[in-house]
Formats: C-alpha cells, structure tokens, sequence
C-alpha cells in the first residue's frame, strides 16, 4: 500500500512501527514532540538498542519512504492514517494509566484534521479509552465524524520489534466503520497475503485483548515462579519441572522460564493498570488474581538477594557483589522495572558494594542507579566479588568461561538468577552454584537430568 501514514510518539513501539510500515510500502511520517528524538532518527540513529532497527530506518530514509518531524501541522496535512504510539504509563502510586500524552496527541492533532482520515489508536489503554477518544476527536476535528477511530493493539516484544512488527502471530483491529477495516487491510496487506489472521473486532475487545494477553503472559510466569519456591521448600528441581509442564501442548513451554520474573516496560503496568480499571468497572474481584501474580513477581527478586546473602553467611552488607545484566531482559537496553537493575540496587540498599556490567544497557542504567559501580566488561564486573550474580541472561554471559570468570572473583559464588549456566560445568569449575528454585546442592542433579530424559523420551 502506498498510503501516506504518521505514526505519533516515536520510541521503542513507534519507531518500530514507523519503519516496518514503510518495508511494507507505506510512505511514512514519525511524529515526535522530542525534537533530539526525530533528529537522531532522521539521521537513521535510533536513541536506543533495538536489533535490526537501525538498518531498517536507515533503508527506509534512503528509498524516501520514511521521514520524521516534531510537526503536528506536517503531519496532520500529510497524513491518511494516523497511528498513536505514544506512551501510557503507571500513575505515581500504580493506580491506573497515565493517559496524558495520549489525550496531548489527539488534543494537539484533532483541530488540525480538515480531510477524511483514519486515527488509528496501539498504545495501551484502560478499556473504555478508545470510545472518549473517538468522540473527542470528532468534537475537535473540522471534518468532525469524518476523522474516524480505530484501535489496534500492539503485541511486539522489546528485542524482536522488527520481526514482530513484520510477521505478527496475529493483527487485532476495534472498528467502528466498513471504511477503517478497508484501511487497515489495505495498511497490512503484506502480513493478510500470507495467512496472518486478522481479528475484526469493537474497540472495548481490541483493547482488552492487548492488557488480557499481557496478563495471561505475566500469570504463567508468575505461576513457574510460585511453583519455584515450593521446588525450594522441598528439593524439587523446577528447571526440569517447567520442561515437563511445557510438554503439554496444552501448558506450552512459552512464558515458562522461572527465575527473576518480569519487568520491562509493558507487563508489570499493563497487569496494575488492568487492576485499577476493573475497580472502577466495579469489579475488583475479576481479576484479584492479578495481584497475587504481581506479589509473587516482587518475590523473585527479594528471593536472588537471599540466595546472595546465603551464599555471603547471612548478609550482604559490606560485601562485593558483581552483577551481570542491568537491562530487564536480553537484545534490549531497556531498564524499565528491570528485575536485573531491582536486584543490583537493593543488593546496594543492603550495604553491599555492588558493581554492574551488561553489554548495551549501562548507559540507561547509571541514570536510573547512579549509585551503583558500573564495569566494561564481565570481567570488570566480577573482579574481587564474593558473590556473582547473573540477572540478564545475554548470550556472552551464559557462554561465559567460568575459568576465566572464576580468576577474577575473590570467592567462587555464583547466582544464576535467569537458569543460564550450566550447574555442572561452573560447580566442576569450582564454584559454588545457586538459582532459584534448584536444589541448593548438586547431588540430586545428575539423578534430576536422568529423569528428565525419561520423561522427555516418553512423551
Ligand atoms: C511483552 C509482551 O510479550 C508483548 O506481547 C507486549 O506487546 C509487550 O510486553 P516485552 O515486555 O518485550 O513484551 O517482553 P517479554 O519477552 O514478554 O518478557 C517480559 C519479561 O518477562 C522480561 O523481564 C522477561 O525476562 C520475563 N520473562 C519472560 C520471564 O521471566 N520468563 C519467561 O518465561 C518469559
């Protein structure tokens, strides 16, 4: 499709967005009230670590299919479609969705809207937004009922944007007209040609979806975390047991990797958010179960401090820490609710001296923490520490020489928050290992591998 198309609010979700459109044959105009944000676009910059965004950008500028601006007035005479990307964050207090740069977006862009176009809503919103906005913006519009509203929920993952973006599991629409499902499928006809399912839907059930899905994600991980520490209360071993769970198609093995739990950007608000609104729906109760995943998540990372502590005899206090990961989850620099950046900072709180090494993260990391010691390297990381933590599970540190790792360390005590490491080589290597909820000693471990290859040959 040739459609001139915005996209409004240019961070992680609309920058990605922005570029995939214009792969897919979109011209395309990102909107940023951050002029240093569309500059260092427009320059094929991204302002953060995103795999294979770079180069998309970079492709997009050069074949004259992708601009960026700070212009409301460009961008509203450019446009057909206009995509709301920016962000909705958790009020101070977690009680509900900041939803003030959204109602900045529609307020700044509506009165500027004098031909027929479609906005089309994907940030994350409490049910119920989408229909305000949609009367909102036909009151303030010049062409009013003509400016039409549409919401279209995103489901990308941080680190897998662009393939996300470009071959979606499935595309959700809410609609209200024939005329914004024909723009829609027209917008996403490449992903339609090769068999993307594309749900039709109201705009309440396409904004559900998004904070539904995000809570079911947050609940299975929430519910390995939970089982990890009955795995501790009783020896169990609930690396294997997640792999046995997950043999079940019906359980799945996706969302099930126990250990620090989630953070990011996206769950941990979507699921508080979610929470807030079904108590001004009148109905808390639904999903009560939501605050129970949130207590568990919180629990995760209270728990990898204690393994530490246990390791160091009690307590941190006074006592190096090397951490290995800042970022909330591998191929991101985002430290959003990092669980990782959590762990290191209350390591800190406790009076140890804490020192942080990840690979594209620090950055971000030291303006959240500037009281935390950042390294170059995992080495750096790791020298003279009594206890070694590894909270982001990045490729180099699960392939880490514990050799190499274990020269630089004052004692050889690792916390393997992410069940990265292999237990056997790094206890062969010398140290001493511990993760959330594995047994504490490896005796049992060579018994549990057995089992776990019984179990996965009779299956
Ligand atoms: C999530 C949703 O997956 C995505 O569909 C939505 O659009 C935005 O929110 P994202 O925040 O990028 O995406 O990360 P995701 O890969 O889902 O991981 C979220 C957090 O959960 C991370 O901190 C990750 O480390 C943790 N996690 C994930 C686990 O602890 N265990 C798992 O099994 C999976």
């Amino acid at each position: 499709m040739n459609a001139r198309v915005t996209v409004f609010g240019t961070g992680y979700l609309g920058a990605a967005h922005a570029a995939c459109l214009a792969e897919m044959g979109c011209q395309v105009l990102g909107v940023d009230t951050d002029s240093r944000h569309t500059e260092a676009l427009a320059r094929g910059e991204p302002p953060f670590f995103e795999p294979g965004l770079g180069d998309l950008i970079r492709r997009g500028l050069a074949a004259g299919r992708l601009a960026f601006t700070s212009s409301y007035a460009r961008a509203a005479a450019f446009g057909e479609v206009h995509f709301l990307c920016v962000g909705t964050p958790l009020l101070p207090g977690g009680n509900g969705l900041d939803l003030s740069q959204l109602r900045a977006c529609v307020a700044a862009l509506a009165p500027l809207l004098r031909e027929p176009c479609l906005v089309v809503g994907k940030s994350t919103v409490p049910v119920g937004t989408a229909a305000v906005l949609a009367g909102d913006l036909a009151r303030l519009a010049p062409v009013g009922e003509a400016a039409d509203l549409a919401w279209n929920p995103e489901f990308l993952r941080e680190g897998h944007a662009v393939e996300d973006t470009l071959h979606p599991d499935r595309v959700v629409v809410g609609l209200r007209s024939a005329h914004a499902e024909r723009v829609l499928r027209a917008v996403y006809a490449p992903q339609l040609a090769r068999g993307m399912p594309f749900f039709v839907t109201d705009l309440a059930t396409a904004e559900l979806a998004k904070v539904a899905a995000n809570s079911f994600l947050a609940t299975k991980i929430s519910f390995i975390n939970a089982i990890a520490e009955v795995c501790e209360a009783s020896g169990a071993d609930v690396v294997p047991l997640a792999e046995i769970l997950g043999a079940d198609p019906r359980i799945g093995p996706a969302s099930l990797v126990p250990g620090l739990g989630f953070g990011g950007a996206c769950l941990p608000k979507d699921i508080l958010g979610f929470v807030a609104r079904a108590g001004e729906l009148g109905v808390p109760d639904a999903l009560g179960l939501l605050q129970e995943v949130a207590a568990v998540n919180a629990r995760c990372r209270d728990r990898v401090v204690g393994l530490a502590a246990d390791m160091l005899g009690g307590s941190v206090a006074g006592r190096a820490v090397g951490v290995l990961g800042a970022a909330f989850k591998p191929g991101s620099d985002d430290v959003r609710g990092s669980p990782a950046l959590a762990v290191a900072a209350r390591a800190h709180e406790l009076g140890a001296h804490v020192t942080v090494y990840d690979p594209v993260a620090i950055g971000k990391a030291r303006s959240v923490c500037p009281e935390l010691e950042y390294a170059a390297s995992a080495v750096g990381a790791a020298a003279d520490a009594e206890v070694l933590l590894l909270v982001t599970e990045w490729p180099e540190f699960a392939d880490a020489d514990p050799e190499v790792l274990g020269k630089a360390v004052a004692h050889r005590n690792v916390v393997d928050a992410r069940h990265a490491l292999d237990p056997g080589a790094w206890r062969a290597a010398g140290w001493r290992y511990g993760a959330p909820g594995r047994p504490r000693v490896g005796s049992g471990e060579r018994y549990h591998r057995r089992l776990r290859r019984v179990v996965i040959s009779l299956c």
